[in-house]
């Protein structure tokens, strides 16, 4: 018995060791490319009869991603490429956290590199668009650390370009959705809609800004909501001064 405790621990303390320095409570590991959490898979554009091509390996501890974005033939506008994760592993919640933080470099100056999560689909959205999706801009050459906030994301964008049609901003109804952050259950680095030649290198993804009340990502017009975020933040500082679970209480307003 006493054995099997400490090995619990040793593994738990190995855990530790491997974990990565930027993991805290402000930010959340989702991949990380040193230590793969989840099996990713490259795709192509087949739905659409395209003849775009790429690749995705995992070689120094960064994820390769490169191909060619061509026009698809009958269409004559370029189709897509993207990598995305194919295990059936839930995701970590951060519904409490405000926006991604990539980090990443492109070794081309190309310029349709989207990001994705989930499996969302808008009330009458495009056939093939599924997921929250918004635009990666990314400098050539330099490892960045991109933030992208949640509210940069729509389910509801072209999936003949990968563009937005109506925003998150332009309308709330296309932000992502408490529900879809608690399990994105997918995430997808895409080349769409832009012709040319992709190379990025992946380093990690992170939900960021988890800690901090003020960043938090609320779902705007939403004014129950908000009341219940504001009862929620006071209930959460009393709970600090009398030390009660806060997850207890999460769970009393979500439910
Ligand atoms: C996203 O990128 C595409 C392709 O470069 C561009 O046409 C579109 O305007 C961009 N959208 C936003 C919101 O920046």
């Amino acid at each position: 018995m006493r054995i099997n405790v400490f090995l619990l621990l040793a593994s738990q303390l190995a855990k530790l060791a491997v974990s990565s320095p930027l993991e805290n409570d402000d930010n959340i590991l989702l991949e990380d490319f040193e230590n793969p959490r989840r099996h990713w898979e490259e795709m192509n554009d087949p739905v659409m009869g395209g003849k775009s091509k790429g690749t995705f390996t995992i070689e120094y501890n960064v994820g390769v991603f490169e191909g060619n974005v061509v026009n698809v033939p009958f269409l004559h506008v370029p189709g897509f490429i993207h990598v995305r994760t194919i295990d059936s592993q839930p995701f970590p919640d951060i519904s409490h956290c405000g926006a991604f933080r990539i980090k990443l470099q492109s070794l081309t100056d190309y310029e349709g590199l989207r990001f994705s999560f989930g499996d969302a689909h808008a009330p009458h959205g495009k056939r093939f668009a599924f997921g929250y999706k918004t635009n990666l801009s990314v400098p050539t050459n330099e490892w960045t650390e991109v933030v992208i906030p949640m509210s940069d994301f729509t389910d509801y964008w072209d999936d003949a370009t990968g563009d937005a049609i109506v925003t998150c901003q332009e309308d709330s109804k296309y932000c992502p959705t408490e529900e879809a952050l608690r399990n994105l259950k997918k995430m997808a680095i895409w080349g769409e809609g832009v012709a040319g030649q992709v190379h990025v290198e992946i380093q990690s993804i992170y939900a960021t800004q988890c800690a901090s009340e003020n960043n938090r990502y609320v779902e705007q017009e939403d004014g129950s909501s908000l009341a219940q975020m504001w009862i929620l933040s006071v209930f959460r500082g009393w709970t600090n001064q009398v030390s009660l679970p806060a997850h207890l209480l999460d769970y009393f307003f979500r439910n």
